[in-house]
């Protein structure tokens, strides 16, 4: 199935999404996606026609009206970022940075979309002052706008006259939540620079975070958790405690280039974890990623322990 996305984002879970999808209800009321990003889980589950409606929130503004005018005002973007891209050819590294500084300046959304399209791997990077200040990618001018416009009017017929955005923090989110909806959540990753993570604009506190699933446990809301990872043995950020009852599903996400470079061949596992009430509904076991890595590792690191699959 093409799916499609308009917005380049480093984190973006467009890969996994039809495996993460395949642990929700096949057919409930709304998706909710307090941590939308680029909004890749809503984009492919509205694909799929799983929800009736979906509910999209990210605190980074700019990002949030950005998918805002993708959904309900597609020519507007559309024709704008033509208009920009086409702008670049005279001297694209030039014309990037003053749209940086144009953006840093209007926070307009449009703005945004060009560079997300035109920076280094989509990877969005604030500075102290919360100023964007990725660099360009130089080997690449960004999505050609034709694609663009495809993408941008694919989002928009599929979420149109469904969706609220909004751009609220997280917990405002789930305290409007109710037992009918199902929550997806992928908060900024742990493991890089604790509360504050540069590549998203706003960190999160690992005990806050912790206290709200288990409100959401009380309230017997249906949600799932895209949270750490490893590669091969080396696990990224702090685990979700066994106090929350959660059903820990490890996701194959790739191989990891890093690894390659040092000559293992490590693979890159994500997990999902999903709530209580999710997990009986959808008949859930946890599911542990066997090692697949290459023997002569295992003869080296003595202390290392695999599960294999439980289901
Ligand atoms: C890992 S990214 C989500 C990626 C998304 N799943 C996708 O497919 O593109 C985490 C997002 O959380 C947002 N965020 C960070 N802190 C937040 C907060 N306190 N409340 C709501 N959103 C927040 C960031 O702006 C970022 O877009």
């Amino acid at each position: 199935m093409k799916v499609p996305h308009p917005i380049q984002y480093q984190g973006s879970k467009r890969n996994l999404a039809s495996t993460i999808l395949r642990y929700f209800p096949s057919r409930f009321s709304r998706l909710v996606e307090p941590f939308a990003g680029s909004a890749a889980i809503s984009i492919a589950c509205a694909a799929r026609g799983k929800a009736n409606f979906y509910w999209i929130n990210d605190l980074n503004k700019p990002l949030a009206e950005l998918l805002g005018l993708i959904i309900n005002r597609p020519a507007e973007i559309a024709d704008f970022y033509e208009k920009i891209w086409n702008r670049q050819h005279d001297d694209s590294i030039e014309h990037y940075y003053r749209v940086r500084e144009d953006f840093n300046r209007t926070r307009d959304p449009r703005l945004f979309l060009y560079l997300l399209s035109r920076c280094v791997k989509g990877s969005v990077r604030y500075n102290s002052d919360e100023l964007f200040n990725q660099s360009p990618d130089k080997r690449r001018y960004g999505t050609q706008p034709e694609t663009m416009r495809e993408n941008i009017f694919g989002v928009s017929a599929l979420l149109k006259g469904k969706s609220v955005i909004s751009s609220l923090e997280y917990k405002d989110v789930l305290s409007n939540v109710n037992e009918d909806d199902v929550v997806y959540m992928d908060p900024p990753y742990q493991g890089v620079c604790g509360d504050r993570d540069s590549r998203y604009f706003a960190g999160i506190s690992y005990d806050e975070y912790i206290l709200a699933l288990a409100e959401l446990n009380e309230r017997q809301i249906r949600y799932a958790v895209s949270y750490d990872g490893r590669t091969g043995n080396k696990t990224f950020g702090k685990l979700l405690p066994d106090s929350l009852l959660l059903t820990l599903i490890e996701l194959e996400a790739g191989r990891s280039s890093q690894a390659t470079l040092l000559g293992r061949d490590a693979i890159t596992v994500e997990s999902l974890y999903l709530s209580p009430r999710l997990a009986i509904e959808v008949e859930a076991s946890p599911y542990f990623h066997r090692k697949l890595e290459t023997e002569q590792l295992v003869l080296m690191e003595s202390e290392r322990h695999y599960v294999a699959k439980m289901s």
